[in-house]
């Protein structure tokens, strides 16, 4: 099995040698010989290889093959690896060091009651940390030849015009496209689309009853639930990105035309022995196909299929695809521009200021832009500047090494990463949340501690003047939801099994995209997951919901603080905190705040 994966990736190699020239392809094939060295270690557990594409063996028509389920126990082996005393993350305990959480965390990581993702989370992250470090003593060796080099192995666009399988070097983030020309075979029954990662997404064709399949697999799950167009079911109404599931035309083929090919030729998008384009478009909430210039259908994003994981798709089945090629993918910033620019952009020294808010941004490998952007605008306010306010990323490993490197060379350049010792899946970011409470008690003294993600954008001066007329300690501030319930929908992205929570409600909880904790509540939250008092809960701002009550019901009763000026989707006028940017738009708010100093929306 591992000789077929490097038997693919040398393929790839020589394919590359063609496509570009001879450097890009050197430097590939000596990525697959670090690649070959790092996977043929003896003694090494291989417990997730079968994420790889070339094993899924989708030829023909057959269904892909669903890998053996198997338990993710947590390695020592790997544990001391990551927590040993490498001198690549040990040794500089300057403030550029993006380790200074990572070396706090090997206690809350050694849990038996772990969440589900920890241990695959862990296991991958020490393969990436070899590959990782390896790939910085040769960089150190070849004083910086790898690094120009290694700068073209995220790409902004790739394509294979003879195969079936395109690899995306460094996954894909919001906006990335992957466009398909091929023509459905004249006696075609169906073709699929795969998109591989952490999970695979399935897109099927079907033209012996026409229409569009789509689901998900993943090691946890199994396969999920289909969403069908035409559909006759339940999701006919669900939107993503403001786009509905299917496309309304589609959606009009009865079950009596689906018999006779004539009736739908104009409402079903793929037809036999017709060429067609496709291009397959990434957004904030989902993925949306648009075939020959219209929309067809979209899809939501599902718990493991993580856009920025996915590394390769694959076609199979009755098409012959003329090309597939992926664009906007995500590429790292130029660090080298102007030193001016970078020092500028560079987080402020901390030692000697008194730190009144810590704010801890939630982001993946390969958010590249998404980080420049809060880096040019909200990042910029004064209170940052000074150091009154420190910002800090928070980013597990990619399993891409060349995005881990890029990653490297960033928090050296800006000092504002912190790195965590696993891989980043939805289903770790609670622990992310522990990370940011030690962060925020442990290695800055921070009297509040806020979470946000990388495409939220934070009004910092709003949001120290409302901080000021309140209590100092036992504070949750956000959007708060008092009276919700747990999604019991299998699939969905925020899933939960009555096994992880049994009742019908849950606790308040403030609103993931940005909400704020004083530091007594931080310091609970560190002591009761050192102790084990606290339990672990994928979904962390509920999370945060679930401990802060206990903090309640124990210690001190805590002030819920709800404010409606933060959206959690979407953006409003006078507004303190909105939801799902892009970093065009993070850019032109932060103009706006600039030219009329007050908040007002983009779009
Ligand atoms: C990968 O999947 C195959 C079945 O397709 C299974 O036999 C094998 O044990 C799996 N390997 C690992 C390491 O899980
Ligand atoms: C790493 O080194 C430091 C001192 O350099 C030492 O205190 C610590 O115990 C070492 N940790 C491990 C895991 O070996
Ligand atoms: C296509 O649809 C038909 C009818 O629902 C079904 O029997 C067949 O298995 C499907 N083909 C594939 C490849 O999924
Ligand atoms: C917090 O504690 C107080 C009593 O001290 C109680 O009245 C209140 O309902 C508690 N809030 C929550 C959310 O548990």
């Amino acid at each position: 099995m591992m000789q077929s994966m490097t038997l693919f990736k040398l393929k790839f190699g020589l394919t590359s040698v063609r496509m570009r020239n001879w450097s890009v392809g050197i430097s590939v094939m000596i990525l697959t010989l670090i690649f070959i060295i790092l996977y043929e270690q003896p003694g090494h557990r291989l417990t997730n290889k079968n994420h790889t594409v070339d094993e899924f063996d989708v030829e023909g028509e057959s269904r892909v093959q669903e890998p053996a389920k198997k338990p993710h126990l947590i390695s020592l082996e790997d544990l001391d690896y990551l927590f040993s005393n490498n001198s690549v993350y040990y040794k500089e305990e300057d403030e550029t060091n993006g380790f200074l959480v990572w070396s706090l965390m090997r206690p809350f990581l050694e849990r038996l009651d772990a969440l589900p993702e920890t241990g695959q989370g862990i296991e991958e992250a020490a393969l990436a940390m070899k590959g990782l470090v390896s790939l910085i003593n040769k960089e150190k060796r070849a004083s910086g030849m790898v690094s120009m080099k290694a700068r073209r192995a995220c790409p902004d666009f790739v394509n294979a015009d003879l195969s079936n399988v395109l690899e995306l070097p460094c996954g894909l983030s919001e906006d990335s496209s992957i466009t398909f020309a091929g023509v459905p075979d004249e006696h075609s029954t169906s073709f699929q689309i795969h998109l591989v990662g952490s999970g695979i997404l399935r897109y099927d064709v079907n033209f012996s009853k026409p229409s569009i399949v789509q689901n998900t697999w993943t090691e946890k799950l199994g396969w999920g639930n289909e969403v069908r167009c035409p559909s006759h079911g339940s999701f006919k109404n669900q939107i993503v990105d403001e786009l509905p599931l299917c496309n309304e035309q589609t959606s009009r083929i009865t079950l009596e035309e689906s018999s006779n090919e004539d009736a739908m030729m104009d409402d079903f998008p793929f037809l036999r022995g017709n060429p067609f384009t496709a291009t397959l478009w990434f957004g904030l909430q989902g993925f949306h196909m648009t075939v020959n210039g219209r929309h067809e259908t979209s899809f939501p994003y599902r718990e493991k299929l993580e856009p920025w994981l996915v590394s390769a798709v694959k076609v199979s089945g009755g098409l012959k695809l003329l090309s597939v090629s992926a664009t906007r993918l995500p590429v790292p910033g130029e660090h080298h521009a102007s030193l001016a620019i970078e020092e500028k952009l560079k987080a402020p020294s901390l030692s000697g200021t008194r730190i009144t808010l810590l704010v801890g941004v939630f982001s993946t490998g390969n958010n590249f832009k998404r980080r420049m952007a809060l880096r040019r605008s909200w990042m910029q306010y004064e209170a940052v500047r000074s150091g009154k306010v420190a910002v800090r990323f928070l980013i597990g490993l990619h399993t891409n090494e060349q995005v881990n490197l890029e990653m490297w060379r960033e928090a050296k350049t800006y000092g504002d990463i912190q790195f965590m010792p696993f891989v980043d899946y939805y289903g770790l970011l609670s622990l992310k949340t522990v990370a940011l409470c030690i962060l925020g008690t442990k290695v800055i003294q921070a009297k509040y501690i806020m979470k946000t993600d990388d495409d939220a954008f934070v009004r910092i001066d709003e949001l120290l003047l409302n901080l000021k007329d309140n209590p100092s300690s036992a504070l949750l501030y956000g959007l708060i939801s008092f009276d919700s319930s747990p999604d019991r929908e299998q699939g969905s992205k925020w899933y939960i099994h009555k096994e992880e929570w049994p009742l019908d409600s849950y606790p308040p909880w403030a609103h993931g995209p940005g909400y704020i904790i004083s530091q007594d509540i931080a310091k609970f939250v560190v002591k009761g997951h050192r102790e084990r008092d606290l339990r672990l809960f994928k979904l962390e701002d509920v999370a945060m919901g679930i401990w802060i009550q206990q903090y309640n019901q124990t210690v001190k009763r805590v002030k819920y603080m709800n404010d409606k000026r933060f959206h959690n989707s979407g953006c409003k006028p006078n507004y303190i905190l909105v939801h799902y940017q892009t970093p065009r738009l993070v850019l032109c708010l932060w103009e706006k705040l600039q030219k009329e100093s007050q908040s007002v929306c983009c779009e």
